[in-house]
């Protein structure tokens, strides 16, 4: 079974992206521990555009999907869901919470889907 890659694409203006880089610097690193978790990256556009690739590379489907509906993914998530609750006008949900009252670091995202058919890594 090939590997399937999920790139979520954050869109970032200028001011916030300082911040954000600052939130994933503080991010919670519980995806490491998750089954079937293979490879992230935190990608900065150089090319003047407010896209940032938050890249995750997994095992299967299956194991992406779990982790989406797990606990790691909401304490993974925490400020950002406040975020979101804070743009509801709703009352944040009981979370570890870092800085309460930030604005939302991105102001959009997508979930691009691949699988993995071919790869190389550096002749040793
Ligand atoms: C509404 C959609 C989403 C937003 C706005 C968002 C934003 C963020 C932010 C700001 C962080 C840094 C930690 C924090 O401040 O909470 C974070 C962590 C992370 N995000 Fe997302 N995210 C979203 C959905 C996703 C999806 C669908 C993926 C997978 C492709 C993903 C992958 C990650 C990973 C791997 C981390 C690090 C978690 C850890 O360290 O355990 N995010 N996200």
């Amino acid at each position: 079974m090939p590997s399937v890659v999920k790139i979520n694409v954050l869109t970032v203006p200028a001011e916030m992206r300082e911040q954000l880089e600052q939130r994933f610097a503080n991010r919670a690193g519980m995806v490491e521990s998750a089954d079937g978790f293979e490879w992230f990256e935190l990608l900065r556009p150089v090319d003047g555009t407010d896209r940032y690739l938050v890249y995750t590379r997994w095992r299967s489907e299956e194991d992406f999907q779990r982790w989406q509906e797990s606990q790691a993914f909401q304490r993974g998530h925490a400020q950002a869901a406040q975020e979101r609750a804070g743009d509801r006008g709703e009352a944040p949900p009981q979370s570890q919470g870092h800085g309460h009252g930030q604005g939302p670091a991105a102001s959009g995202s997508e979930v691009w889907s691949f699988e993995v058919i071919q790869s190389a890594t550096p002749k040793s």
